[in-house]
């Protein structure tokens, strides 16, 4: 090694040291993190109690932003929801000290990425060990949508079961169908591997990138229009970026089969809601099953919630017991290791 890249990494050490040094002197021994929520599973926390103060919001519900604010001066790390926004205020309001935001989900469009990146500020997330928690729930959610369960619950439920009809009741089967992902993911892939094992005629995908991966379970990529014009169950599971905001339009569901169910499991603004309403209303779709609305949470009065082709559920894709348990550990472990300046398990780059 020549004299001058020595210089320039024992500069490095020294200032990486420093710079952890002057956050524990800060904390008193401890590293500052709050915690956004008040029901963050245990097991995360107890990995961070031995090296931090933990100040935490004390409801199980949303942080108000002024409140937020108010909370992280000179913390050194943030273990968010995907209900808080990360932007520049909230940056500014944690100051220079901030070195890392642990978010317990894989999404992370409630975060500003660049400004974060400007700042040196190590982003923490989850992907993997919800994959299949999430395609579980896609999985759940498009038979409860096609086979018409809330429906035939209700009617059971409410004297509307006079009895067996050979037409009652009926909805589209996966057997023999064509499924299409769009955003052929860790996600997209495991739902793949699923209704193959239903016995579908035909996997098609949409994604930027050729994915090697398809190849396990035949999957054709092909062009957004052709996924639309094709498909008998249309499945989302790509991130919500500039790109697929509100991919979902009204041209989209009009290039849709009439018989076509609509599986959103990604992100609520990936859909034009007005659109799909009126798709829905209008029949130019079959039905759609919702776990991401916008707002969320989808208000009483929204006519998502009256439609009887539309299955809603309140965004709970990741949430088993295990999943979330282990979104905790792994977001502990992000700020850990972030804060003692090693490699991190899950950093978004
Ligand atoms: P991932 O592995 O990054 O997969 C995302 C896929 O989308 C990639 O294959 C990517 O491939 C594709 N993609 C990205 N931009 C695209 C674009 N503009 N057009 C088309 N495809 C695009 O992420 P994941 O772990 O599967 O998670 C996917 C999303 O699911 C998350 O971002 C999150 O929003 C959502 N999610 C929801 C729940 C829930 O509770 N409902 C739980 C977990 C995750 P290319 O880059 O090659 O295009
Ligand atoms: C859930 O929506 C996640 O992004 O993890």
């Amino acid at each position: 090694m020549n004299y001058k890249r020595s210089v320039v990494l024992v500069s490095c050490l020294f200032r990486k040291v420093w710079t952890c040094d002057i956050t524990r002197k800060m904390s008193s021994g401890k590293y500052q993190v709050y915690i956004t929520r008040s029901d963050m599973p245990e097991s995360g926390i107890e990995l961070l109690k031995k090296q931090c103060d933990i100040k935490m919001w004390h409801k199980p519900s949303p942080v108000p932003p002024e409140e937020f604010k108010k909370s992280i001066p000179g913390v050194n790390a943030i273990f968010c929801t995907l209900c808080d926004k990360i932007n520049k205020e909230i940056l500014d309001a944690a100051g220079p000290e901030l070195k890392v935001v642990a978010t317990i989900s894989v999404g992370f469009d409630h975060i500003d990425v660049e400004e974060c990146k400007k700042r040196g500020i190590k982003i923490g997330y989850t992907p993997n060990v919800l994959t299949d928690a999430t395609a579980e729930l896609t999985m759940a959610l498009l038979l409860s949508t096609s086979r018409r369960l809330p429906e035939a619950q209700h009617e059971a439920r409410t004297g509307g079961w006079v009895s067996w009809a050979p037409t009652w009741m009926t909805g589209p089967g996966l057997a023999g169908s064509t499924v299409g992902i769009v955003g052929f993911g860790r996600i997209g892939q495991a739902v793949a591997r699923r209704v193959k094992s239903f016995g579908t005629s035909k996997i098609l995908y949409f994604n930027r990138s050729v994915k090697e991966e398809a190849k396990e379970v035949g999957a054709i990529k092909v062009s957004f229009d052709e996924l639309l014009s094709q498909s008998d169950f249309v499945i989302c599971c790509a991130p919500l970026v500039p790109e697929t905001n509100e991919i979902f339009n009204k041209s989209a569901f009009e290039k849709m089969k009439r018989s076509a169910v609509f599986i959103n499991t990604s992100r609520g603004g990936t859909v034009d809601q007005d659109a799909l309403i009126e798709a829905l209303k209008n029949n130019t779709i079959w039905a759609a099953g919702l776990d991401v609305t916008t707002p969320e949470p989808l208000p009483l009065d929204s006519p998502l919630f009256k439609l009887k082709n539309c299955v809603v559920l309140p965004h709970i894709g990741s949430a088993t017991i295990q999943t979330r348990n282990t979104m905790s550990e792994l977001s502990a472990n992000n700020i850990l290791t972030a804060l003692n300046g090693t490699n991190m398990p899950a950093e978004l780059k």
